[in-house]
This record gives C-alpha cells, sequence and structure tokens, in this order.
C-alpha cells in the first residue's frame, strides 16, 4: 500500500520489454518488415525506469533513443533474435510487455546471394515465425506478462482470445479503427483487458501518457 503511493513504485521491480518492429531476411539486402516506430515500447521503457524498475529493452530496428541508467537496451533484427534475448532474461523478471510489432512469418529459405530480377515471377515462401509472447507464457512462473493486440475488426473477442491463447495477465488492445491510434502516430488509444475480461478504456492520449497508464495498472496488480 506504501510502495503504490511512493515516488518509486517499481523499484526493486525487474521489468522485460519488446519493441519495435522485426526485420525478416529475404537475401543479404531485403527484407520483410512493418511500420512499427518503436515509439510506444520505448516509451513503456523510459516510464518504468523513471518509476523505479531495472528495464531490459529488446528492440528491433528502431530510431527511437533511450538513455537511461535503469534501461539496458538489446538492439535485435529478426523474431528469432528476439525470442532469444527474451528468453535469456526472462526467468529473473517480474513482469514482461510485449509491445513489439513482430513479423508473424519469414522467408523459409534465405537466398546467400541478392536475388537478381532476372530471375522472374520470383514466389517467396513463407514460414511462421515463433510466438515470443505465447513462448513467455507457457513458461509463466511470478511473472506479471502483458501483450499488445491490435486489431481492426472483431477487437474485443479477438482481445480476449489472445489473453487465454497466450496465458497473459493482461492485454493492451490498440483500436486501429480511431484516427490518431496505432503504428507511426504519436498518440494511441487504448483498452486495457485483464485475464478476467474486465474492461477500462481509455481516451486518446500522448504515448508517453499511455505509457502511464499502462504501468499504473501494472503497479495495482503487483501490489494486490
Ligand atoms: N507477439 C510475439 N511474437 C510473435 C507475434 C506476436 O511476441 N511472433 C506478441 C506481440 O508483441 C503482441 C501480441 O503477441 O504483444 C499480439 O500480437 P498480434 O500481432 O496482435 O497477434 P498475433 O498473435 O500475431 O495474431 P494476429 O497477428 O493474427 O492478430
Ligand atoms: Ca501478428
Amino acid at each position: 500500500e506504501k510502495d503504490i503511493q511512493s515516488k518509486l513504485p517499481l523499484k526493486g521491480k525487474k521489468i522485460l520489454i519488446t519493441a519495435g518492429p522485426t526485420y525478416e531476411a529475404i537475401d543479404p539486402v531485403r527484407f520483410i518488415g512493418n511500420h512499427s516506430s518503436g515509439k510506444m515500447g520505448f516509451e513503456i521503457a523510459k516510464c518504468a525506469a523513471n518509476l523505479g524498475a531495472e528495464v531490459i529493452l529488446v528492440s528491433g530496428p528502431s530510431n527511437q533513443k533511450i538513455s537511461h541508467s535503469f534501461v539496458k537496451r538489446i538492439d535485435v533484427v529478426s523474431a528469432e533474435d528476439m525470442y532469444s534475448a527474451c528468453h535469456q532474461y526472462y526467468k529473473e523478471m517480474d513482469v514482461a510487455i510485449c509491445s513489439a510489432a513482430v513479423a508473424d512469418y519469414k522467408p523459409a529459405n534465405v537466398a546467400n546471394q541478392k536475388i537478381k530480377k532476372k530471375d522472374a515471377a520470383l514466389n517467396i515462401e513463407l514460414s511462421p515465425t515463433k510466438d515470443i509472447l505465447a513462448s513467455l507464457g507457457q513458461l509463466k512462473e511470478k511473472q506479471l506478462l502483458v501483450g499488445f493486440a491490435l486489431e481492426t475488426n472483431n477487437e474485443e473477442e479477438n482481445a480476449k482470445g489472445k489473453i487465454e491463447r497466450k496465458n497473459l495477465d493482461l492485454i493492451v488492445l490498440n483500436s486501429l479503427k480511431d484516427k490518431g491510434a496505432g503504428f507511426a502516430t504519436d498518440t494511441n488509444k487504448i483498452t486495457i483487458i485483464d485475464k478476467d475480461f474486465k474492461f477500462q478504456k481509455f481516451e486518446m492520449k500522448s504515448k508517453a501518457e499511455v505509457a502511464q497508464d499502462i504501468l499504473t495498472v501494472i503497479i495495482k496488480k503487483l501490489h494486490v
């Protein structure tokens, strides 16, 4: 009770955060990626560190910057790299927040040499990447596990499905229906759903404020 009100409510807590996109190589010069900026995850990392947490930030390729003595940044490229980095630290974590936009598919084979355009009618065979968040859900012990969901339709049903499938404590639902919410914006409109399917809706806010809201919910869960 006292710690919730103190200035450093996350003091002594270790938090793993994933952020940004992943890039899945096609050949030495090309990849499959997405428009995630990493901003949401970096804001959560900054805010958590300011609240006293020790943060491991595993980031895919991103222009975001962070310098805080409580944040250890680990840069990765592919979903496979992100998976390995997360598993290296997860056991000792109190909280894991997966905000990365991990590629769902990667090229089944990576060409050693640049693919030439004369190799007409190129088809790229894809295979699924590992689901990092679901794998953490399977290994969950003491950790509070938080996922994100980006949905365009059937949002709440889909988000609830992800809570169950991935064994989450909380999911942050990002609505793409709202202008100013999502990938390449500075604002976000979220709903947080817990594993008992209790909903909390928030207004459109800056990503820094959204980070604060998410961490406030996490802090309450850690102290009950
Ligand atoms: N996630 C992950 N590893 C993956 C795919 C997703 O860790 N290979 C995490 C994301 O970081 C996010 C959550 O899972 O926290 C949900 O991601 P999302 O793309 O919304 O869901 P998917 O399970 O990939 O399903 P779909 O894309 O089909 O909606
Ligand atoms: Ca996905």
